[in-house]
């Protein structure tokens, strides 16, 4: 049998060398092990958060372990605070090469709902964090990665986006919005040489997955996953690290599912036998 990739796996220091990156929500959870990885192979990472206790000792663990990485905190929904985050890393650094939008999720403060019970202000709350802002952070980035001579962009969507979601509408729907605008930007920027792709989670294990989940649920959602487990944060980290990198520079427009084969499942198992 084949030695599993493990949590230990640790890219080539030198993928992303001079590299200078942006994790907006880099601070905690998918963003976090997002950090963690693009420092790892070699790229400055900007830690776009709103978190400030989150964001700073990330940075400092970064560099104690031999990255590099800033914090730099801001609030996704304000439109001119994403601008200003883009101009002070490309003064701050004299480029950006690799924006990605991870931030995300639906807010603290939605339950999951019917259609009918969704306000205006949950729904505008969701379609902001996961929508948005990325319209902001890349109308800002777009022209600066234009004078370098291109860049990566890559947003972290969800399954939710690919799929009817039930209880979840405006989470879907912004998802699925991210989505479609992860193609309109590739088609609008690949003569610039810049690519854009996405990256669709599963369940993944992070504080604001687990804080709505049973036990029992997560072992359930666990069990009815093809690879038998739920996602971890560096299994979506990777897929961006891989979106980010000179490993993909002939794709872009696409949306990758990191979610242990959960959308291939056949929906009809067992019948016709
Ligand atoms: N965890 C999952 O199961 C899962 C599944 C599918 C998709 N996703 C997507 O992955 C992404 C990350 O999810 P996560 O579970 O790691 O979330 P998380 O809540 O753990 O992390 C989100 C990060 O964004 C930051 N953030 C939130 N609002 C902000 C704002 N207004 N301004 C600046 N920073 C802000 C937070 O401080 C945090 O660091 C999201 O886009 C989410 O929709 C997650």
């Amino acid at each position: 049998m084949h030695a599993r990739l493990t949590e230990a796996w640790e890219p080539d220091p030198q993928l992303l060398g001079g590299r200078i990156a942006l994790v907006a929500g880099g601070a905690q959870g998918i963003g976090q092990a997002t950090t963690r990885v693009l420092a790892a192979a070699g790229a400055t990472v900007v830690v776009l958060d709103n978190d400030r206790e989150s964001a700073e000792p990330l940075a400092r663990e970064v560099e104690r372990s031999g990255g590099s990485a800033v914090p730099l905190i801001a609030d996704l929904r304000e439109e001119a605070a994403c601008k200003a985050a883009i101009d002070r890393t490309v003064s701050d650094f004299g480029h950006l090469d690799i924006l990605a939008n991870v931030a995300g999720g639906m807010s603290k403060h939605a339950q999951w709902r019917p259609l009918r019970e969704w306000t205006t202000d949950t729904w505008d709350a969701i379609v902001h964090l996961n929508l948005r802002y990325v319209f902001w952070l890349c109308r800002a980035a777009v022209p600066a990665m234009e004078a370098r001579g291109g860049g990566a962009i890559v947003n972290v969507a969800s399954i939710a986006g690919a799929f009817g979601c039930p209880n979840q509408a405006p989470y879907g729907a912004a998802k699925a919005g991210l989505i479609n605008l992860t193609k309109t930007l590739a088609l609008e920027c690949g003569p610039s040489g810049i690519r854009v792709n996405a990256v669709s989670p599963g369940v993944t294990l992070t504080q604001a997955a687990l804080g709505t989940m049973h036990e029992q649920t997560r072992a359930e959602l666990g069990r009815l996953t093809p690879l038998q487990r739920l996602g971890r944060p560096d299994d979506i980290a990777r897929a961006v690290l891989f979106f980010a990198s000179p490993l993909s520079d002939f794709v872009t427009g696409q949306t990758l599912l990191v979610d242990g084969g959960v959308s291939v499942t056949f929906p009809y198992e067992g019948l016709g036998r």
